[in-house]
């Protein structure tokens, strides 16, 4: 049970804690705080007390939990909780999922995906994760006035995986655009089948780690392959192995040099990134 209240909130066990306690102590403070007030009225305890003690208790508990949050650290998240509570509440729009994209380099497939959901109303590009300063995607993420958060390898791969900053920006779906590192098994299992990822080539062929960018295409030319491609495919803890997705492809022609071969590859990522993302969302672009 607590495995599913962790994968269903993304918090790690500490976090888990801490939100568990919120709620039994929150709880206990508006029971308590309703009976007080109560008790300064000179209503008998009958069937009107317990009604108006369920009334008061149900306004009480969201300023409980949230006061009760404060100093445990947990406030975002009980914010978020309640507005998602008042949202199935009052039945307003289902909120838009929320994406984190990964990448390392230019950002050109992050650019063509922040401008396609720009206007929806169902999908935030709500963070962008970067492993490198100076990359051109974090100038995009800049002028597009979308959060970065730039990770360091050290507690990627022997800390929290940044969890905890995924889970303030209450991420939904991650999508690795150009991110060259390899996703650790504990960002995995807190998002299982909802990170994806992008290859500039028809895998199995041509994949695994240090095949990227241009090193996928010299090797595509060099096997005198006629023709490559990209395969858009769920993420798992082994590289490029993931199931497929969509896979779409491009003729190599006799004379093409690696750039020619990754300019085809980069037309046919703009054009199927975002809108595999849309269907795999559900979402009207
Ligand atoms: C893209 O072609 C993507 O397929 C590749 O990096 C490029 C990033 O370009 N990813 C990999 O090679 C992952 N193994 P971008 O920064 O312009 O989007």
């Amino acid at each position: 049970m607590f495995n599913k209240l962790k994968q269903r909130w993304r918090v790690n066990e500490l976090q888990l804690l801490l939100i568990i306690s919120t709620f039994a102590l929150g709880g206990s403070l508006c029971g308590y705080l309703g009976k007080k007030i109560l008790s300064f009225t000179d209503l008998e305890k009958g069937i009107l007390w317990v009604g108006i003690y369920i009334i008061l208790v149900s306004l009480l508990w969201p300023i409980c939990v949230l006061l009760i949050s404060i100093p445990f650290g947990q406030f975002n998240f009980f914010k978020n909780y309640l507005v998602k509570i008042g949202q199935r509440i009052t039945g307003k729009n289902h909120p838009a999922t929320r994406i984190a994209i990964f990448a390392s380099g230019a950002g050109s497939n992050a650019h063509k995906i922040i401008e396609t959901f720009k206007s929806s109303s169902s999908v935030k590009i709500a963070l962008i994760v970067c492993n490198k300063k100076g990359a051109g995607v974090l100038s995009i993420a800049a002028k597009e006035k979308i959060p970065t958060l730039l990770i360091e390898k050290k507690r990627f791969y022997e800390g929290d995986a940044y969890l905890q900053e995924l889970s303030r920006h209450q991420i939904d779906f991650i999508v690795l655009a150009g991110f060259l590192w390899q996703v650790p098994l504990a960002l995995i299992s807190q998002y299982p089948n909802n990170i994806i990822n992008i290859h500039p080539a028809l895998l199995p062929k041509y994949g695994g780690k240090g095949m990227y960018g241009a090193k996928v295409h010299e090797a595509v030319i060099a096997a005198n392959e006629k023709e490559s491609g990209i395969t858009i495919h769920y993420v798992d803890e082994i590289y490029d192995h993931g199931n497929i997705i969509f896979q779409g492809t491009c003729r190599v022609d006799e004379n093409d040099t690696p750039e020619i071969l990754a300019q085809k590859i980069h037309i046919l990522e703009h054009r199927h990134y975002p809108e595999v993302i849309a269907r795999l969302l559900q979402i009207p672009k």
